[in-house]
This record gives structure tokens, C-alpha cells and sequence, in this order.
């Protein structure tokens, strides 16, 4: 069954297209990830009012490591100062801020300020914000199995994996796959692909995906609510 804790949905965003946007002006790929960090503070900010309760992004796969080393160094960077210029803000909304996925490969630098942000928003109620970064959802599964006793259950797999089922899932920049993001959690995920690129992602985008959301009838494996009378 989907694991709801309470009315507010958990959405997931896989942010994608930031340097299809940057090419598409003439502007280097690292101008796309910093439209994109703009993106995600408009989207984090809309998102309490529109009934987001958690908001799962994904910022940077394992496979992303396979990029050119300027831009993975330049996204490193660019983590680094979101983390730092956000903090504030976060806290000011009510914003819980966890980084999820593999830790030991960032640059150094960047681990106090993870840790710094989620302590210092660990009170945030209004949204719990999960930034992906090096997440790999077949490692991070994986890891939680291999925690695992032998006769484990579904729910012990969720519980170990560390979130709640997603309700939504949007993806931007027009491609249709789930690029190893959150597989176990969108079991039964609503699926949105939109080809705006994610750098011109706001709160109209993300209304309309949850428009369409709550338009659709989740069944969960059994029959429409009206054939069961
Ligand atoms: C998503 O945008 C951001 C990251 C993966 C870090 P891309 O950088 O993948 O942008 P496109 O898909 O090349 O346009
Ligand atoms: C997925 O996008 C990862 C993020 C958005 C962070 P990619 O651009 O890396 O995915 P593929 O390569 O198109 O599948
Ligand atoms: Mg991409």
C-alpha cells in the first residue's frame, strides 16, 4: 500500500534540459545549472500553498560523475552556494532541507554545509525539501537491502530507504525516463513529463502538474471507484 503520513503530497522533480537551455541562448551549460538553482527556489516557495508537503529534486545522479570535470566542479560549486545563500530563506519559510544519496565522493568543503543547512532547518514544518545529489536509486537500494535482515518486508525496505512513497512525479526538458530516480518510491507515482525546460520551470508549471495530478483517478491496482459502488 502507499505510504501517506499525512494529506500533502510528496512530489518529486528529475530538473532537467539546464544545458539544452543554456546552448539554446548561447550561454555555457553552467548558465543553465544557475537559471536551474533560480528555478528551484521559485519552485520551493510555491510549493507549500499548492499542497506539497515534501519535494524530492533530483540535483545531480551518480551517473552525472561521467560529465566533463569542469561542469561536475562548477555544479559542486554551485551546491555549495545555493546550500549557503538558501539558508536563510529556508528557515525564514519553514523549510526542512535534507540532502539525500551518497556523501563520501563530494568535495570536503561542501559536507559542513550540508550538515550546517540541515541542522539549522531541522525545525521546518511547512515543507521538507530532499535535494538528490550523487543518487543512484539501485545503489541506494542496494544499501538499505543489504542493512536488511533476510525476511525483510516492503515496508522495512521503504523505512530503510529512508522516504515516503511519491505521489507525483515531474519531470522537465521533454525527455520521458526516469534516469534511476526514486524507482522503489514511484511505485505508484503519477507520472507528469513536460518539455519546459527546467530553467523556465515557476509556479504555473508546477500548478499545472498538480492540476493534472489531482484530475487523475490513482487505482492502485483495483477497479474505478464507481465499479465498486
Ligand atoms: C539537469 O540538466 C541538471 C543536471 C543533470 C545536473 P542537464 O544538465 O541534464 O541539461 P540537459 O539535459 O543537458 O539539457
Ligand atoms: C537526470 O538527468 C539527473 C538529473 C536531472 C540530476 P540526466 O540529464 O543526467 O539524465 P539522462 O542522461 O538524460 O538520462
Ligand atoms: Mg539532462
Amino acid at each position: 500500500m502507499p505510504q501517506r503520513t499525512s494529506d500533502s503530497l510528496h512530489a518529486a522533480i528529475i530538473m532537467d534540459g539546464n544545458g539544452r537551455w543554456a546552448t539554446a541562448r548561447g550561454l555555457p551549460r553552467v548558465a543553465g545549472h544557475r537559471a536551474g538553482a533560480e528555478a528551484l527556489r521559485r519552485t520551493v516557495e510555491a510549493a507549500p500553498d499548492l499542497g506539497v508537503g515534501t519535494l524530492t529534486v533530483y540535483a545531480f545522479s551518480s551517473d552525472n560523475w561521467q560529465r566533463p570535470p569542469v561542469e561536475v566542479s562548477a555544479l559542486m560549486k554551485l551546491f555549495h552556494v545555493y546550500l549557503r545563500r538558501e539558508q536563510a530563506r529556508c528557515i525564514e519559510q519553514g523549510v526542512r532541507v535534507s540532502v539525500v544519496g551518497r556523501r563520501d565522493r563530494l568535495p570536503r568543503m561542501l559536507l559542513p554545509v550540508i550538515e550546517g543547512c540541515e541542522q539549522a532547518t531541522e525545525r521546518g514544518r511547512k515543507l521538507h525539501l530532499r535535494l538528490a545529489v550523487d543518487y543512484s536509486s539501485r545503489d541506494a537500494i542496494v544499501r538499505a537491502a543489504a542493512r536488511l535482515k533476510k525476511q525483510a518486508t516492503r515496508d522495512d525496505l521503504s523505512k530503510a530507504l529512508g522516504g515516503e512513497d511519491v505521489d507525483l512525479l515531474i519531470r522537465t526538458g521533454g525527455e520521458k525516463r526516469l534516469s534511476d530516480f526514486l524507482l522503489w518510491e514511484c511505485a505508484y507515482a503519477e507520472l507528469v513529463f513536460t518539455p519546459v525546460m527546467w530553467p523556465d520551470f515557476d509556479a504555473s508549471h508546477l500548478a499545472a502538474a498538480l492540476a493534472e495530478f489531482r484530475s487523475r483517478e490513482r487505482r492502485f491496482g483495483t477497479v474505478p471507484k464507481v465499479a465498486l459502488g
